[in-house]
Order: C-alpha cells, then sequence, then structure tokens
C-alpha cells in the first residue's frame, strides 16, 4: 500500500442536494484526509479543460454544461491507496451498476449527473489536483 493523493469533486446535482458533509464524511471515516479544498463554479473554459480527455465522446457538450450548472466543491484527498478507495468509495459510473451503499448508488440519477468524480490512476490524479490546485496549493498534513 502506498500514500497516494487523489482529486475529488462533489458536483453540482451534488451540492444541489446538500450533500457536502454526507459525501466528505464517508470519506474521512475510510480513512482519507482532505489537503486542499475549494468551492467553484466552473466557468466555460474550466469545464471544457478539465474534460478535455472527453472531447471526441458523444456526451462532451452536456458533460461540459452539467459541470457549469451550478457550483462544484473540489478537493484533493490523501491516504492509503487513496485513487482505489475513493472510486470504491463513489462505485461505478452509471449508478445502475454501482453496488448499494455507494455514494452513486445512494445519490446519482443518471450515469451522466452522477454526483461526484475521482482521479483514475496516479499519472491523472496529479494532472487534476494541479489544474485545480497549482503546484503549491495542497496543504501537507503536519498533525
Ligand atoms: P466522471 O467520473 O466525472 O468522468 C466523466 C464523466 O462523464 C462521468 O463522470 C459522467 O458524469 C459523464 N459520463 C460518462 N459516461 C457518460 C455517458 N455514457 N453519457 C453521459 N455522460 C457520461
Amino acid at each position: 500500500m502506498a500514500v497516494e493523493q487523489t482529486l475529488s469533486i462533489i458536483k453540482p446535482d451534488g451540492v444541489q442536494k446538500n450533500l457536502i458533509g454526507e459525501i466528505y464524511s464517508r470519506f474521512e471515516k475510510a480513512g482519507l484526509e482532505i489537503v486542499a479544498a475549494r468551492m467553484i463554479h466552473l466557468t466555460l473554459d474550466q469545464a471544457q479543460g478539465f474534460y478535455a480527455v472527453h472531447k471526441e465522446r458523444p456526451f462532451y457538450s452536456d458533460l461540459v454544461s452539467y459541470m457549469m450548472s451550478g457550483p462544484v466543491v473540489v478537493t484533493a484527498l490523501q491516504g492509503e491507496d487513496a485513487i482505489l478507495k475513493h472510486r470504491e468509495i463513489m462505485g461505478a459510473t452509471n449508478p445502475a451498476d454501482a453496488d448499494p451503499g455507494t455514494i452513486r448508488a445512494d445519490f446519482a440519477a443518471s450515469i451522466e449527473e452522477n454526483v461526484v468524480h475521482g482521479s483514475d490512476g496516479p499519472d491523472t490524479a496529479a494532472v487534476e489536483i494541479a489544474f485545480f490546485f497549482g503546484d503549491d496549493g495542497v496543504c501537507p498534513r503536519t498533525r
């Protein structure tokens, strides 16, 4: 096991449903620690840029609109196997496939409006954390 960092987003539907505390309580109870946090209403450039990897997909335009439809909460989370742990707690992208008790099974309305985002690997996590927090926006836990 290795200590990792992952980028976590509570998407506009999650914020609208007032789930910020509920969701981060699940991550914290699993041993993940918040090491960076901000609430932001994404601009078109930010939404397009963050999801640029999906720009050829048929759902890209709807995804960008959805991500700009309200504020999001972005955090970097740290812990042992943080990337996999975060993905397990989120559940599958499509809530219809998500295991019972996961965030998406409990709260997501559809494959698009799926409440949360999490990095899918160490390289992506580094890029995504830098996208929102730059080189010096993460606060090491000193106690
Ligand atoms: P996320 O894990 O943030 O990664 C890309 C996002 O695109 C995904 O969650 C969903 O919000 C959305 N998405 C993925 N697949 C589809 C799809 N087939 N149709 C619509 N939206 C999708």
